[in-house]
C-alpha cells in the first residue's frame, strides 16, 4: 500500500493562504469553511500549531454580524454554513469561550421553521443540511435547549426514504451527504434508533465501487470526499466493516499529488483544500497510522470533542 505523504500536504495547505489565483478567487464567498477544512486537516495530521493563529482569529471575527451569525468572508451575509465553520475553528483552537454564545445560539435558533426544518439564512432555503449545521453547532456551544429539538428530528425523520437514505426535504432522493447530515444530526441529538441501520447500512456499502472508492449516488463516479460522508455515516451506524477497507485506503492514497501535496476527488485530477480534508479525515476514520482520530458525528478531531464535552 502506498504511503500519506504528510509533510507535502502540510506544506500544501500552508501555502493556501498565499495564494491568489483563480482557485482562491472562485471561492472567496466560503473561505470560512476552507479555513476549517484546511485547519481541521491540519489538526488530523498534528500540525495545527503552525498556522497563524493569531491572524485567523482577527479575520474570524470581523466575519462575524450583529445578527450572531457568521459569513464565508468578511463583508459577505451570515449563513449558518459558515457558522458551523466559524464555531468548529473556534473549537479547535478552544477559544469556545471567546463568542457571545447565547447571540450565535439566538440567530441560529431564529432560523428554525414552524415544521422544525431549518433555513440557511434569512432568504429561507430549507434543507436537512441546515438541520446539522444547527444540531451540530448549538450542540457544540451546549445550547441545544434553544431550539425545539423534538421537532426537528421529527424533521429529518420525515425526509427518510424507502432505501433507508435520506434526502434534502422530504421526497427528496437519497444522497449520501445528505445523509451525514441526517445521520450525524441524529447521532448528536441522541436519536439514531430512527435510523433502519441495515437497510441504510446496505445502500451506503454499495457505494463502493470496484476500483475501492466510494461514489454518492448509484450510476456516478466515486470521489473522495465520499470516503467522508458514506464512512462517517457507517461508523455511526456501526456498518463500517461492511465495506473493503484496505481498499478505499488505496483509492484515497492513490488521489495524492505527492510531488506538490494536496488530494484530489479522483486518481490523476487537480488537488483541492476540500479533497484533501476529506481524504486526510476519511483516513483518519480508517484508522491509519499517524493520523489522530476524527469524530464522525461532529466532524472534528476526537480529543477536541472530549475537551467540549468531558474536561
Ligand atoms: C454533497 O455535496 C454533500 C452534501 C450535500 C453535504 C454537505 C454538508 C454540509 C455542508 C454540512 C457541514 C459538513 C461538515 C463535514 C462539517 P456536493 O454538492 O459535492 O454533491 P454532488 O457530489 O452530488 O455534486
Ligand atoms: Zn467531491
Amino acid at each position: 500500500m502506498g504511503e500519506l505523504t504528510i509533510t507535502k500536504h502540510v506544506e500544501y495547505i500552508k501555502s493556501l493562504d498565499k495564494r491568489k489565483d483563480l482557485e482562491t478567487a472562485l471561492t472567496e464567498h466560503l473561505r470560512m469553511s476552507g479555513a476549517y477544512w484546511g485547519l481541521t486537516s491540519m489538526d488530523l495530521m498534528g500540525h495545527l500549531s503552525e498556522m497563524d493563529k493569531e491572524a485567523i482569529m482577527v479575520w474570524l471575527f470581523k466575519c462575524q454580524h450583529d445578527s450572531g451569525g457568521f459569513s464565508g468572508n468578511v463583508d459577505h451575509d451570515p449563513h449558518i454554513l459558515y457558522t458551523l465553520s466559524a464555531v468548529q475553528i473556534l473549537a479547535l483552537y478552544d477559544e469556545l469561550d471567546a463568542i457571545d454564545k447565547e447571540k450565535v445560539a439566538a440567530y441560529i435558533s431564529g432560523l428554525q421553521q414552524e415544521d422544525g426544518s431549518f433555513a440557511g439564512d434569512e432568504w429561507g432555503e430549507v434543507d436537512t443540511r441546515f438541520s446539522y449545521c444547527a444540531i451540530c453547532c448549538l450542540s457544540l456551544l451546549k445550547r441545544l435547549d434553544k431550539i425545539n429539538i423534538r421537532k426537528a428530528v421529527e424533521y429529518i425523520a420525515s425526509c427518510k426514504n424507502f432505501d433507508g437514505g435520506f434526502g434534502c426535504n422530504p421526497g427528496g432522493e437519497s444522497h449520501a451527504g445528505q445523509i451525514f447530515c441526517c445521520v450525524g444530526a441524529l447521532a448528536i441529538a441522541g436519536a439514531l434508533d430512527l435510523v433502519d441501520k441495515d437497510l441504510l447500512g446496505w445502500w451506503l456499502c454499495e457505494r463502493q465501487v470496484p476500483s475501492g472508492g466510494l461514489n454518492g449516488r448509484p450510476e456516478k463516479l466515486p470521489d473522495v470526499c465520499y470516503s467522508w460522508w458514506v464512512l462517517s455515516s457507517l461508523v455511526m451506524i456501526d456498518r463500517v466493516h461492511w465495506i473493503n477497507k484496505d481498499k478505499l485506503k488505496q483509492f484515497i492514497l492513490d488521489c495524492q499529488d505527492k510531488e506538490h501535496g494536496g488530494i484530489s476527488d479522483r486518481p490523476e485530477d487537480a488537488v483541492d483544500v476540500f479533497h484533501t480534508y476529506f481524504g486526510v479525515a476519511g483516513l483518519s476514520l480508517l484508522e491509519y497510522e499517524g493520523l489522530r482520530p476524527i469524530d464522525p458525528a461532529y466532524a472534528l478531531p476526537v480529543d477536541v470533542v472530549d475537551r467540549i464535552f468531558y474536561s
